[in-house]
């Protein structure tokens, strides 16, 4: 692969072929709401898209801001969460509205160090938050991520010992600029391009790119541990 070329032609894919989300910024508007971008990104930790859209809806109608969120009762919180999942976040979520309200005036940190520092959020939603509201160069791996990644260099370990080296691939495919966009491009191609069975390879922008795809069977990879 050649490591230069994979952003932009990936960049170029997502600029015609972006999901429209609500919690992306709307085309030729500046940055997102970092807001909204932490709402969906803890909602998004362990639910798929499909099933987070109407709960961020509502959220966001009800609780426009990290001040009107703090401000929520933990039982009002806990019923609006009711179908979601994975309580903790719920309770995360509304400790992460606090800290924010209460020791940051109600702005969200900009790195990933100081989203870290904060109730619910692990490595790689800090990542995804300072990627995506505030275009930080930052790696962002999850678990689409993780297969276009071991395909694109066809990876040779299977996971999870092949995550570090998926891990220092995705870094030296990161460009400085739209770190958000191609964050969230992998994302979309992921989903919807370069699937877990029968990936879409004649629609991909980086087939060209795609050593998984040069061997004849992409979908092999990632590897399968050897039982
Ligand atoms: N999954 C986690 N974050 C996402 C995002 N920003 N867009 C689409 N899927 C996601």
């Amino acid at each position: 692969a050649n490591l230069s070329a994979i952003a932009p032609a990936l960049l170029d894919w997502y600029d015609a072929n972006a999901r429209s989300l609500p919690w992306r910024a709307p085309p030729n508007t500046p940055a997102p709401d970092p807001y909204r971008v932490w709402l969906s990104e803890v909602m998004l930790q362990q639910t798929q898209v499909a099933t987070v859209r109407p709960y961020f809806e509502k959220f966001v109608a009800r609780w426009p801001d990290f001040a009107s969120l703090a401000a929520a009762e933990d039982a009002e919180l806990m019923a609006a969460w009711a179908g979601l999942g994975y309580y903790a976040r719920a309770r995360n979520l509304l400790a992460c509205a606090r800290a924010v309200a209460n020791d940051h005036r109600g702005v969200l940190p900009d790195t990933e160090e100081g989203l870290r520092a904060l109730p619910g959020l692990g490595a790689y939603t800090a990542a995804a938050i300072a990627a995506i509201a505030f275009g930080r160069r930052a790696v962002v791996v999850d678990a689409n991520v993780e297969r276009v990644v071991a395909r694109l260099f066809a990876l040779p370990q299977p996971l999870p010992a092949g995550r570090p080296a998926i891990r220092v691939a995705t870094d030296s495919i990161t460009p400085e600029m739209r770190a958000g966009d191609f964050a969230q491009a992998m994302m979309d191609l992921g989903s919807g391009i370069c699937t877990p069975r029968a990936p879409r390879c004649l629609l991909c922008p980086l087939r060209t790119q795609c050593d998984a795809f040069a061997t004849g069977d992409p979908e092999a990879f990632p590897l399968k541990a050897p039982k």
